[in-house]
């Protein structure tokens, strides 16, 4: 069994990395000429976003060949050489499983096109009702979940775009295949896995109509079946390294089914990803919408699933960013004046938690959402889907445009910001991306004179020197507090006190009775903060975050 609290990963989006070969798109190599920089963090794992062959219709979630590197990104002798210089320096890689569903230039879909009655069973395919499609479901894209299949009577199911045909997981002869896939890049040396969307592995077999969003939901996420999927590709592919590290992507999923998914026990899964607390800057839970964060909620979301996971024995990622998300910054933390406080504030917050964390690219610099002004901008299909969606609602274009532009996902697929240059030190033509904010933000100048980059590598070393950090129980304090996210962990009678203020607005208050004339010391903070003693009465600088423990 792996120590997954001692381990912090790092996720790599390749394509928007660094670019060696002067495309515009970053690339295997552009990754191995970074490796230094790496190295300085000191984490011990890369997630990798997929970079196997795809027609890109979804920025490589649409998998055309699940065995082959993808040529704008390298070859395999380039990934075989990130593999083996990764683990020179010890670090492991994690590739990104896109088993739900593949392109529709698959091969196996190809075949199946083409009358193989073998690979038509590998999909989803339904014959239309009365002239309407197979089912009212929604696909998650925008649009209806069914698209046709060639000049057939017949439909096929995507629950994402239709260039991404859902695979048949009832079908055992799929769920093979698919083991196949992970021992193929086991045999390579990859010892971690993020499971993309597995919760929706398991679609009932009737594909029923839906009465509305929610049920619908229910219909194809998290049916018990799942599970049993989860044993058995454990069972035939990563369970058998002792070092595996799985992540599975589970957006919507529940605290029981979390625990579920990742008791060690039950061999299922190291860890799940669950998106709730980045959905507290919804307006009634609707993503296209423009809100300032819910404190009160996100802090309950977070302890709440912290504390019902941690006696369950289940284990959590720990994340802020992803390359599907805005930037934390731009959401619960301030891009302006406070931008380098509130990094080291977000950065505490998550990273001391229990589970394991994931660092998204740049957000070790403090980056933020592009100043992008037109929807040319944009590349993402989500995006452009939206927009259309939003003036169809009858929303003004501008209306629309600041919607999408607090929420697409290509905020955080902007090409990773290494110099001030014109195209931020990422690529020496236009990259697929436009940087807009290397001037102030980039690895460079970060490096020679920030506070974020240092401030993370302080919570990693933190992490892998305190037991505490790595294993103790958690319990949310101060829940009420309006302002300050507070926590302690604990573990054999030892004690650490967690204190986040998320406003830019100083904060006076009484602390935890439980901790007031505790005797210790600060390990890490990111402003003034000596406490030797807990305070019965303190004042919270604006951003400011505090970790002290007991002794
Ligand atoms: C989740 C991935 O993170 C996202 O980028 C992708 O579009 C969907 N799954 C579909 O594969
Ligand atoms: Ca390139």
């Amino acid at each position: 069994m792996q120590k997954l609290g001692s381990k912090v990963i790092y996720q790599i989006y390749p394509k928007s990395f660094f670019d060696s070969n002067g495309d515009g798109i970053g690339d295997l190599r552009g990754i191995i000429q970074k490796i230094d920089y790496l190295k300085q963090l000191n984490v011990d794992m890369i997630w990798f976003n997929p970079f196997f062959v795809s027609p890109q219709k979804d920025n490589g979630y649409d998998i055309a060949d699940y065995k082959r590197i993808d040529p704008r990104f390298g070859t395999m002798a380039d990934f075989e050489e990130l593999v083996a210089k990764l683990k020179e320096i010890n670090v492991g890689v994690m590739l990104d499983m896109v088993l739900n569903h593949c392109s529709t230039e698959h091969e196996w879909f190809q075949k199946a096109l083409a009358g193989d009655k073998k690979y038509q069973k590998f999909f989803y395919l339904r014959k239309g009702k009365d002239g309407q499609l197979p089912n009212n479901w929604q696909s998650k894209f925008g649009g209806p979940a069914w698209e046709k299949f060639g000049d057939s009577d017949y439909y096929y199911l995507h629950l994402y775009a239709p260039s991404q045909a859902d695979l048949d997981w009832h079908n055992p002869e799929v769920r093979k295949e698919l083991a196949g896939v992970v021992n193929f890049w086991r045999a390579k040396g990859v010892h971690g896995f993020r499971f993309d969307v597995i919760n929706v592995t398991g679609k009932d077999e009737l594909l029923a109509d839906s009465t509305d969003p929610i049920e619908e939901k229910h219909l194809y996420t998290d049916t018990p079946v799942v599970q049993d999927y989860l044993k058995e590709l454990n069972r035939n592919s990563f369970g058998q390294d002792e070092d595996s590290v799985t992540v599975g992507e589970m957006s919507s999923t529940t605290i029981a089914n979390s625990i579920a998914y990742t008791k060690p026990e039950d061999h299922e899964l190291s860890m799940v990803f669950t998106f709730h607390h980045l959905k507290t800057d919804y307006k009634d839970g609707e993503k296209w919408t423009k809100a300032p964060f819910d404190f009160m909620s996100l802090k309950q979301i977070l302890l709440g699933w912290q504390e019902e996971i941690a006696q369950g024995g289940g284990w959590q990622a720990l994340f802020w960013n992803n390359h599907d998300q805005p930037w934390a910054l731009n959401r619960f933390g301030d891009t302006g004046k406070y931008r380098v406080k509130s990094a080291q504030m977000l950065g505490m917050a998550m990273q001391l938690m229990r589970g394991t964390p994931f660092i998204y690219m740049g957000e070790e610099l403090g980056m933020i959402d592009p100043d992008y002004h037109s929807m040319d901008d944009y590349v993402d299909i989500e995006a452009k889907n939206a927009y259309k969606m939003l003036l169809d609602k009858g929303y003004q274009a501008d209306e629309a445009f600041a919607i999408v532009h607090s929420k697409a996902r290509d905020n955080s697929r902007v090409p990773m910001h290494w110099d001030d240059s014109k195209y931020a030190g990422f690529s020496t033509v236009t990259p697929w991306l436009l940087p807009t904010d290397q001037d102030r933000i980039n690895v460079k100048k970060e490096l020679s004179e920030g506070h974020i980059f240092s401030f993370y590598q302080d919570l990693i070393k933190l992490r892998k020197s305190e037991a505490l950090i790595q294993d103790g129980m958690i319990k949310g304090l101060l829940k009420d507090d309006p302002q300050i996210f507070a926590y302690e962990r604990t573990l054999n009678g030892q004690r650490l006190l967690v204190l986040c203020n998320f406003y830019a607005k100083s904060r006076q208050l009484d602390l935890p009775a439980s901790w007031v004339g505790q005797t210790g010391r600060v390990l890490l903070a990111n402003d003034a903060c000596a406490w030797t003693e807990v305070p019965t009465r303190a004042e919270i600088a604006p951003y400011e975050a505090i970790c002290f423990k007991a002794e």
